[in-house]
């Protein structure tokens, strides 16, 4: 088992966090009155049982399932379950646990942190992506109308407890939507995972037990940087500004099924990377590297010219902005990264030219 140190609350790492799990509530056993678990139907189907028959505390807890993906993290879902709180005698030493990939991380961190002006929570990421990114750092929120996380706040869980046996009942579609921010971690901030991750051999439903300590490791630290993203948080939004907004288009259009956040990603990194190749120092051979490998793990995503403008748009709902410029985090090369890099929406459509052609090529 591995502890990081995050900034005021620890991640633990391993196969068999029921341990950890139990010193941690016999440590912290006055300060929580109810336990909340909250769950979603594939959570409580696959990971839910294999806890509770380990960790003593959960078999008093009260569950609480919502209905599984990103159409879940929005407002109305959340009052349901601030009111079953209330219902169920939930008070300001009331404790979340929260049980799922992002979508049950991000919502659960943001009820925790409201209800009664705040009672704390633990994260137990159950996929990929949330294990090597959304379940720390301290972000929480649901979205707006499709605008993803357009409402929200920086609040730490108490604990984090990542075990990669979750994995193992994950299909390989969510798998690799996790396997994005992975390669995101690699390009934004260390030129060696990036060689180790191409050059690994992947069988793929085995091998991202030792990236995942390694991802966490760069996102903590970046985090631990600049908790509130002022400055060098930013990196992490590499291949997010257009990312989101192909995301957000596709939820716009009800296509939710066809597209994963990591799916979406992986296209903003590719179009991103032609911008820091454009306005930055990525090289023409960097920039064909990082294409070629995207293109060589995730499927093409088809993206209409007549849509880009409302891709732009979007884009420019963009957190990172200011002053109705479009900001970038952009690559100066392999393992580096760049902040509050400025493009024009003609080079933005560029870029999804860029990724256009590229994926034609390796149908
Ligand atoms: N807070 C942050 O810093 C941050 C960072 C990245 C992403 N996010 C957010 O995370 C969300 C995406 O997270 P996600 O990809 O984990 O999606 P998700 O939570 O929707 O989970 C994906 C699917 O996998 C299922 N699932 C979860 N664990 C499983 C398991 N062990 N076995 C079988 N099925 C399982 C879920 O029920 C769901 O159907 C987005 O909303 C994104 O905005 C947040
Ligand atoms: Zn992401």
């Amino acid at each position: 088992m591995t502890e990081i140190e995050a900034s005021n609350y620890s991640v633990y790492i391993g196969k068999g966090i029921a341990k950890e799990l139990n010193r941690f509530f016999r440590l912290n056993k006055n300060k929580y009155s109810k336990l909340f678990i909250l769950v979603d139907e594939n959570t409580l189907k696959c990971c839910y049982p294999q806890l509770v028959e380990q960790v003593d505390v959960f078999k008093e807890a009260e569950i609480i399932e919502i209905e599984s993906g990103e159409e879940s993290k929005n407002i109305e879902v959340c009052s349901q379950i601030w009111a079953t709180l209330s219902e169920y005698g939930g008070d300001r030493k009331s404790m979340m646990v929260n049980l799922g990939g992002g979508v049950i991380t991000d919502m659960g961190g943001f009820i925790s942190s409201t209800f009664k002006r705040g009672i704390g929570f633990i994260n137990i990421p159950t996929t990929l992506l949330s294990q090597v990114d959304a379940s720390i750092g301290g972000k929480v929120g649901i979205d707006l109308n499709h605008l993803k996380n357009e409402i929200g706040l920086f609040n730490n869980p108490a604990a984090v407890f990542v075990d990669p046996v979750f994995l193992s009942t994950l299909d390989k579609r969510q798998l690799l939507s996790g396997f994005a921010e992975i390669i995101k971690h690699a390009l934004i901030a260390d030129a060696d995972y990036w060689k180790r991750i191409v050059q690994a051999d992947f069988s793929f439903l085995n091998n991202f037990d030792s990236l995942i300590e390694t991802s966490i490791q760069i996102k903590n630290k970046v985090v631990l940087g600049d908790p509130t993203e002022n400055n060098i948080r930013k990196i992490l939004n590499f291949g997010h500004t257009i990312g989101h907004a192909i995301e957000t288009f596709a939820l716009e259009q009800n296509n939710r099924k066809q597209l994963l956040h990591g799916e979406a990603i992986a296209v903003g990194m590719i179009c991103e990377a032609y911008l820091s190749n454009m306005l930055c120092k990525l090289t023409s051979g960097e920039l064909k590297q990082i294409t070629q490998f995207i293109l060589s793990k995730y499927k093409a995503v088809k993206i209409d010219e007549l849509d880009f403008h409302r891709l732009i748009e979007l884009m420019k709902h963009d957190k990172k902005n200011n002053k109705g410029d479009i900001n970038f985090s952009l690559l100066s090369s392999i393992g580096k990264c760049e902040i509050n890099k400025a493009a024009k929406p003609d080079l933005i459509k560029e870029s999804l030219n860029y990724y256009k052609e590229q994926s034609k090529l390796f149908k």
